[in-house]
């Protein structure tokens, strides 16, 4: 799955935003930064990239995902982690950043405490999370054709999960439980370009939790065969661009009396 997830969509969804979240990570100055949730490290490139001296660690829970981003990124010190069970001590970060990896945690109150406790006082936690799936036009053309092939045996994973935290009344109340203040809220939407929407169905097939509902199926070569043809009857052919959006968060450790601290 990690060879899939950095082929085929970290160009196209993921590196636009790391540039950006980079960016305005830069602006921060920081100096000791936890990345969670990092994947192959589309984002901890691009800010080593953008903060030189910057020393980075960054985590993801799946193993595969750290030895494929250690590979890629050795810049980085690379660590297994759960973002809800941080193996690291208290303060000892001055930022921590997640780029599309808060979604996937059951229990984010949980996890924004852990980002609180391993921050040190005046620490920032800059994060994105997906908009919703109409608002990202690679997710919806794909889910669209995928229900004309599979019906009512389509997976919502991409509904529910990457595009299902996508209300940011709700990420300040999980971020409030977990101890943390909500600075900022920034909606943003990016374009993304990829050689044929074909690639990005092979992508959405193979390199998400997706797989796991098509690749034992008998019929799953037609299944991506016409999923392949109704990404690209509905986005064309050749080289393709659709416009996605997301939220990007600030925030901050909320002390006793709630003000930042
Ligand atoms: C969509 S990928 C984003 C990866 C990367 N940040 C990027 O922008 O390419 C989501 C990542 O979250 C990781 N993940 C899921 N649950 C997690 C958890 N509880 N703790 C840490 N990482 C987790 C997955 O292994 C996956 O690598």
């Amino acid at each position: 799955m990690p060879e899939a997830y950095e082929r085929h969509l970290v160009p196209v969804f993921f590196r636009p935003f790391a540039d950006d979240l980079a960016d305005r990570a830069a602006g921060l100055r920081p100096r000791r930064v936890l990345e969670l949730a990092a994947g192959t490290g589309a984002f901890t490139s691009a800010l080593l990239d953008a903060v030189p001296g910057v020393s980075v660690v960054a985590s993801d829970l799946n193993e595969a995902m750290v030895v494929a981003g250690a590979a890629r990124e050795p810049r980085a010190e690379w660590r297994q982690a759960d973002a809800q069970e941080l193996p690291f001590e208290d303060g000892g970060f001055d930022l921590v950043v997640c780029q599309f990896g808060v979604m996937f945690f059951p229990d984010r109150p949980a996890a924004y405490a852990e980002v609180r406790r391993v921050l040190a006082p005046g620490g920032r936690f800059l994060f994105s999370s997906w908009g919703s799936l109409a608002s990202h036009g690679f997710g919806a053309a794909f889910q669209d054709a995928l229900e004309q092939v599979m019906g009512t045996e389509t997976p919502t994973f991409l509904k529910d999960v990457p595009h299902g935290y996508a209300d940011p009344e709700a990420v300040a109340a999980d971020l409030a439980a977990g101890g943390m203040e909500l600075a900022a809220a920034e909606e943003v939407t990016l374009e993304g370009t990829a050689d044929s929407a074909a690639s990005v169905a092979i992508g959405f097939l193979t390199g998400t939790p997706v797989s796991a509902a098509v690749q034992g199926r008998e019929d799953a070569q037609a299944i991506q065969d016409a999923v392949m043809r109704g990404m690209t009857d509905r986005l064309g052919g050749g080289a393709v661009t659709a416009s996605m959006s997301a939220t990007i968060y600030s925030a901050y450790r909320r002390n006793a009396v709630g003000r930042g601290a």
